[in-house]
């Protein structure tokens, strides 16, 4: 079906005004925080009456908040999935109810396509690569061991599987990169701290250390440096996000290189949902523009760095 309805007014929400049921995972990082504010801000801009709803990091909560969705018949499904797979379900419910979807920040492993109209967010195996070709880089012509500890996003989540395979494909192209240890920090600076505690404790040698956001790597600063190490120095540290507080360690030297993250997917999300509500066919994947950061360049930006 889709649009035969178009233009009547009948969402409920008066004068044709878009219904938005969103469904964010939580918040558990800074990234997270300025994700979250885009996408109230722009929803407001765009005069679409969004039903926010936060899921804690968990699954079932996201599965209670769509079914709530359906039944209250917004005009547009949207969320960020907290895990990639286990979906499949609950977004045939919403296209039996014949509510669209929109996929944002991370996507689902579903096989069938025409569960939902767009998926808008990173590529997160290509934050992994660059991640990867940085150190590789670093490294280059020095033949020693480099041994490398990584802070794993939270367990089943898109960016956390795929940072994880993006690096390891491109460092395994020379074997004197070693992966001593590699643990969820669940994205945040709390078990971020405490992982890397626990990591310094049993390794002696860590000379890297690749964090899937900056709030873990945040966190396993103040454990380096409460060890008495320098972090950026004795431990190299590569993160994933460019957040206002990633940032300015990666300025001050305690971080070496962040692969940006955008988190301000909500005037596009907009977009997408004004025009799949008029019954446009929009693009399956729009994938955010983003770049990477050295200490030099983080100097550079910080000043007009808004999250
Ligand atoms: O899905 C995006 C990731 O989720 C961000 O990189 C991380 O900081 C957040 O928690």
């Amino acid at each position: 079906g889709g649009g035969d309805d178009a233009g009547s007014g009948d969402s409920g929400g008066g004068g044709g005004k878009i219904t938005m049921g969103f469904s964010q995972v939580g918040a558990e990082s800074g990234w997270r925080t300025a994700n979250t504010k885009s996408i109230q801000e722009s929803a407001a801009t765009a005069g679409i009456d969004l039903k926010f709803s936060d899921a804690q990091g968990k699954q079932e909560n996201q599965i209670k908040a769509i079914r709530s969705f359906i039944a209250q018949r917004v005009d547009v499904i949207a969320f960020s999935p907290v895990v990639e797979s286990g979906w499949d379900t609950v977004l045939k419910e919403a296209k039996d109810a014949n509510i669209p979807v929109i996929l944002t920040d991370r996507s689902v492993d579903s096989q069938d396509k025409t569960l939902y109209k767009s998926f808008i967010g990173s590529d997160f195996v290509l934050e992994g690569k660059k991640a990867g070709e940085w150190l590789v880089k670093e490294y280059e012509g020095k033949p020693e061991p480099v041994n490398i500890v990584e802070l794993q996003g939270s367990p089943g989540a898109a960016p956390a599987n795929d940072r994880k395979a993006g690096f390891a494909e491109v460092i395994k192209a020379d074997p004197k990169f070693k992966v001593i240890a590699s643990q969820t920090g669940q994205f945040t600076r709390t078990d971020g701290k405490e992982v890397m505690e626990a990591f310094l404790k049993a390794h002696q040698d860590i000379d890297v250390l690749y964090a899937h956001n900056d709030d873990m790597g945040l966190g396993a600063i103040e454990a380096i440096e409460a060890a008495g190490k320098k972090p950026g120095t004795d431990i190299k540290i590569i993160t994933v996000d460019a957040v206002k507080d990633g940032m300015t360690a990666l300025a001050a030297g305690k971080i070496n290189y962040i692969v940006e993250c955008s988190p301000l997917l909500g005037p596009q999300l907009m977009d997408l949902a004004k025009k799949v509500k008029a019954g446009e066919t929009v693009e399956q994947r729009v994938v955010t523009e983003e770049t990477t950061f050295t200490q030099e360049q983080a100097k550079a930006a910080l000043p007009d760095r808004k999250y």
